[in-house]
């Protein structure tokens, strides 16, 4: 009876320890990955709410992940592309230097369409290798953009700041995938 009153304290914080842990790893278990994709972006917030905005994302894998993140990256792209087509046709009645550097753009915009359509194809076609350089490649030619219309505040500049967002988004889903 003495003995077993004074292991009683052991076995109470033995358990205590089981029960806690075992909670901590179902904490762990139940954040979604697109959550723990979104804390290693450069901005959560905006992420989750790319992310959240396909309600695929709940519950999903890296591959439906993947897929997802990239759509949205595409979509966004050629809806940018369209539109900087559109200023350059409205421009096209005037001359000079801001109908070159829109031009620019859009040759660049062209050239982040196409790797986002290859990292789909890719995708389709199960070949996982290269995707994060792809991903660099698409956040570097919006940049490319960027820096040819300047710095000055304007539509497109806030929509290459989203198109950088979404690569790099497309860049941390694509790194799950580096060690295949
Ligand atoms: C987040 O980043 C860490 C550190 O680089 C890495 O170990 C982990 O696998 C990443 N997780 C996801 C879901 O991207
Ligand atoms: C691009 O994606 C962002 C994030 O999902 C969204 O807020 C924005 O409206 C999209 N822009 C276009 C032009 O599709």
């Amino acid at each position: 009876m003495a003995d077993f009153l004074s292991l009683a304290p052991l076995a109470f914080i033995l358990c205590l320890v089981l029960i806690l842990s075992s909670i901590a790893a179902a904490a762990a278990g139940t954040t979604e990955l697109a959550t723990q994709i979104c804390r290693n972006t450069s901005n959560y917030a905006f992420c989750q709410e790319a992310m959240y905005s396909d309600p695929r994302a709940v519950g999903a894998d890296r591959y439906l992940l993947a897929y997802i993140a990239y759509r949205q990256a595409y979509l966004n792209a050629t809806d940018t592309a369209d539109y900087i087509a559109s200023e350059l046709k409205s421009k096209s009645m005037e001359s000079g230097g801001a109908s070159g550097s829109l031009r620019k753009c859009l040759g660049y915009y062209e050239e982040a369409i196409r790797r986002l359509a290859e990292m789909l194809g890719n995708l389709d076609s199960e070949t996982f290798y290269g995707l994060d350089e792809l991903s660099i490649d698409v956040e570097n030619s919006v940049r490319g953009c960027q820096a040819s219309v300047g710095n000055p505040p304007s539509p497109l500049s806030k929509r290459n700041d989203d198109l950088i967002k979404l690569s790099n988004i497309c860049l941390v889903v694509s790194k799950l995938y580096i060690y295949l």
